[in-house]
C-alpha cells in the first residue's frame, strides 16, 4: 500500500492575524464594483462589516444582506438577479461558512445559461465562468474559506447537496482571529466538532501508509481538542483561538485529503438530519460519528486503533478494546463540548430513520464510504444506533 497519485493545488491566498481587514485595499482592484454577502447581521453587530467598508474605500459597493445557516438556493438566487442587474463584478463574502458557501454558489450561478438549480443537482461540475470573488471569515468550522466546496439547501424541495469546482476557490480569505470572538458558545463547540470530523472523514479509513497525512491529521486532531477546550473556555484568548482557526482551514484546504482514501458518509448522512430537522451541522456530525465508528469498525480496524493510541494515548494490546475506548472517547469530547450526542435529545423520534433513508435514496446516496459499502441498510443502522 502506498499514496495515491494525486495532484495538489490550492490557489487561496489566506491573509492571517490581527488587523489585517485593510489589507483589502490590496487584495481587490482599485476599480472594481463590489457586492458585500453578509449572513442575518453578526458582522454589522460586532463591527466587521464597516472595517470591511472602510477597507473598500472609494470603492463602489453595496451589501446583500440575509443569507441563512444552511444557505438557501431561493435566497442566493435573490443576490444573482442583483448581481445580473446591477452588474458587480467582485463578490466579497463576509461571515460564516453558510455565507461562503452562498457566495460560491452565486458566482458560478450569475453567467450560467439556463435554469441554476442544475448547478446543485449536477454537483456543481457544470459552473463554467465565475465572478472574481474573496472572503472575511467570521466563524472558524467548514474550511469554506480556503477550499473549493460549498453546500447548499433548497426549502421547496427539502434536499441540501454540496457543490464542488476548482473555480469556486476563493482568491483570498483574510482571517481575523478577533473578528470571532463575539461567536456565541453554540457555535465554537459546532465549529471544533465540523474541523474534527473534517478531519476524519479524510483520515479514519484504511491504512495505505500516507505517513505525512496521518501524522498532519493527528496533529489537526489534537490541536483541535487541546486549542478548542482551551478557546471555549476563555473565548478572547489570542493564542487558542488563532490555533483553533487555523487547524479549521487546514483541516478541509486539500492537505490532509491528498493521495488518500476518503469516507464523508457522516456528512451525508449528517445533511439529510439538517434539512429535515434543523439541527446545526456540527451536531449532526457529533450524532452520527460514534455509532459511525461503532457501525464500520471491521473496515476501519487499523485505523481505529491508530486513532486511539496516537491521539487519545490508549495502550495495550486488546485491539477491540483499544476500538471501544476510542468511541467513547470520541463521544466524550463532544459531550465536552457542551454538544449532546444522541438524536432524542433534540427531540427526534425513531421514525427519523425511515425518513433519513427514504433521503439518501432519492439523493441516490446509497454506496457511501470509503469503500462504497455504506447502503441505504447500513445508514438504516447508523441512525438506528444514533437515537
Ligand atoms: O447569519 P449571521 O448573523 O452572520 O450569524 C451567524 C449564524 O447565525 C453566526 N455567526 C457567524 N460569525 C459570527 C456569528 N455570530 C457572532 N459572531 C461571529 N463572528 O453563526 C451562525 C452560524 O453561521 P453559519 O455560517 O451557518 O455556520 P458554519 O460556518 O458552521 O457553516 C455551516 C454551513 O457550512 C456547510 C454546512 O453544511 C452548513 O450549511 N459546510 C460547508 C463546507 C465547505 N464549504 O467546505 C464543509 C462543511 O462540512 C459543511 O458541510
Ligand atoms: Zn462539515
Amino acid at each position: 500500500m502506498a499514496l495515491q497519485n494525486f495532484e495538489f493545488c490550492n490557489p487561496t491566498r489566506i491573509v492571517f492575524g490581527k488587523e489585517t481587514i485593510q489589507k483589502l485595499n490590496d487584495l481587490i482592484p482599485a476599480t472594481a464594483k463590489v457586492l458585500i454577502i453578509i449572513g442575518g447581521g453578526s458582522v454589522r453587530k460586532n463591527g466587521t462589516l464597516s472595517e470591511v467598508e472602510t477597507a473598500l474605500g472609494k470603492r463602489q459597493f453595496a451589501v446583500f444582506e440575509g443569507i441563512e445557516p444552511n444557505p438557501t438556493f431561493e435566497t442566493s438566487m435573490k443576490a444573482v438577479e442583483k448581481i445580473r442587474k446591477e452588474n458587480f463584478d467582485f463578490l466579497l463574502g463576509v461571515g460564516g461558512g453558510s455565507v461562503m458557501d452562498a457566495t460560491k454558489f452565486i458566482t458560478g450561478a450569475v453567467h450560467y445559461k439556463g435554469d441554476t438549480w442544475e448547478i446543485v443537482t449536477h454537483g456543481g461540475k457544470n459552473i463554467t465562468q465565475v465572478l472574481p470573488f474573496g472572503f472575511v471569515p467570521t466563524l472558524p468550522a467548514t474550511g469554506s474559506e480556503m477550499n473549493c466546496g460549498g453546500v447548499i439547501s433548497r426549502r421547496a424541495t427539502n434536499d441540501k447537496l454540496p457543490i464542488m469546482n476548482s473555480l469556486l476557490y476563493p482568491l483570498f480569505s483574510i482571517i481575523d482571529p478577533t473578528k470571532t470572538y463575539s461567536l456565541p458558545e453554540k457555535q465554537v463547540a459546532n465549529g471544533i466538532a465540523d474541523a474534527f470530523v473534517h478531519v476524519i472523514e479524510q483520515y479514519l479509513t484504511y491504512p495505505i501508509n500516507a505517513a505525512v497525512q496521518d501524522r498532519f491529521s493527528e496533529g489537526l486532531l489534537l490541536t483541535l481538542i487541546e486549542d478548542g477546550h482551551k478557546t471555549l473556555k476563555n473565548p478572547t484568548d489570542y493564542e487558542s483561538r488563532a490555533n483553533f482557526i487555523w487547524a479549521a482551514t487546514m483541516a478541509l484546504n486539500g492537505l490532509i485529503g491528498a493521495g488518500v482514501p476518503q469516507d464523508w458518509a457522516t456528512h451525508m448522512i449528517g445533511h439529510e438530519l439538517t434539512i429535515l430537522y434543523g439541527i446545526d451541522h456540527g451536531r449532526t456530525l457529533s450524532i452520527l460519528l460514534p455509532s459511525l465508528m461503532n457501525e464500520m469498525r471491521k473496515d476501519k480496524h487499523g485505523k481505529l486503533v491508530q486513532y486511539g493510541r496516537r491521539v487519545w494515548g490508549l495502550q495495550g494490546n486488546d485491539e477491540e478494546k483499544i476500538i471501544d475506548e476510542a468511541i467513547d472517547k470520541t463521544r466524550a469530547f463532544f459531550e465536552s463540548l457542551g454538544i449532546k450526542t444522541y438524536l432524542k435529545e433534540y427531540d427526534v423520534d425513531s421514525s427519523a430513520v425511515e425518513k433519513v433513508v427514504e433521503q439518501l435514496r432519492r439523493h441516490h446516496l446509497t454506496a457511501l464510504g470509503e469503500k462504497g459499502n455504506i447502503t441505504l441498510e447500513v445508514s438504516r443502522r447508523i441512525v438506528e444506533a444514533s437515537l
